[in-house]
């Protein structure tokens, strides 16, 4: 069975207690909160403050995408926010160890992202001290994109490698993720979906969630 990640950043900010309490009352697993800085990303989406407002409601783990250059900086302002996970880019990250080590030491399990253009390799190393693995299957920024066909290859490849090595670390795959293509996308071997638009453009959000858990 899929673990399901509604992403708030497709919710109606102007219902936003509504949309968690949504969630809360849904068979999803995760909150998956998207902060992008119009630096790394050409976007700019919402910061601490939101997730704070939104953890004081949330009944399930607030998994939080960290779209940012230099993450490290704000990983304490992130945990007193209310992450439970803390995801960073390995593209932003020079000092991966380091800055999955700080998020574990603040009581966060630590996830990294990998873009479209970046391959599963880099991951090797670090495995094995990481809760998940955010793989993109789009180019981040933006919600309602289209899923990149070669994605498949590559939630493959990482999940052969996460088997031989005996681990336990996740695989979540991030963007464009449908009704049609998430069976595919477990098929090949992921364990978690996030899903902005898919969830909530939905007439009934909730029965998308429960199909989308069943579909894995
Ligand atoms: C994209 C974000 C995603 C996004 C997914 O940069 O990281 O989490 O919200 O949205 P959908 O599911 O609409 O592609
Ligand atoms: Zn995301």
């Amino acid at each position: 069975m899929a673990l399901v990640a509604p992403s708030l950043l497709a919710a109606n900010f102007l219902k936003l207690e509504d949309e968690c309490k949504m969630v809360n009352e849904s068979e999803a697993d995760w909150f998956h909160l998207d902060v992008m800085d119009g630096q790394f990303v050409p976007n700019i989406s919402f910061g601490p403050m939101i997730i704070d407002f939104v953890h004081r409601v949330a009944k399930k783990p607030c998994d939080v995408h960290l779209m940012i250059l230099e993450p490290s900086r704000f990983a304490e302002t992130f945990k007193r926010a209310g992450a439970d996970h803390l995801i960073v880019h390995v593209e932003t990250c020079p000092n991966l160890h380091k800055d999955i080590e700080l998020i574990r030491s603040l009581g966060m399990k630590p996830g990294v992202a990998i873009n479209p253009a970046t391959p599963v390799s880099v991951l090797e190393d670090i495995l094995p001290s990481i809760h998940h693995v955010c793989m993109m299957s789009v180019d981040p920024g933006y919600g309602g994109q289209k899923f990149i066909p070669h994605t498949m290859d590559k939630i493959k490849q990482l999940r052969k490698m996460i088997d031989e090595k005996g681990l336990k670390t996740l695989i979540e795959i991030d963007g464009g993720v449908t009704v049609e293509n998430a069976a595919s996308i477990m098929e090949a071997g992921a364990h978690v979906l996030v899903a902005g638009n898919t969830v909530f453009s939905a007439k009934d959000p909730k029965a998308i969630i429960s199909h989308l858990k069943k579909i894995g």
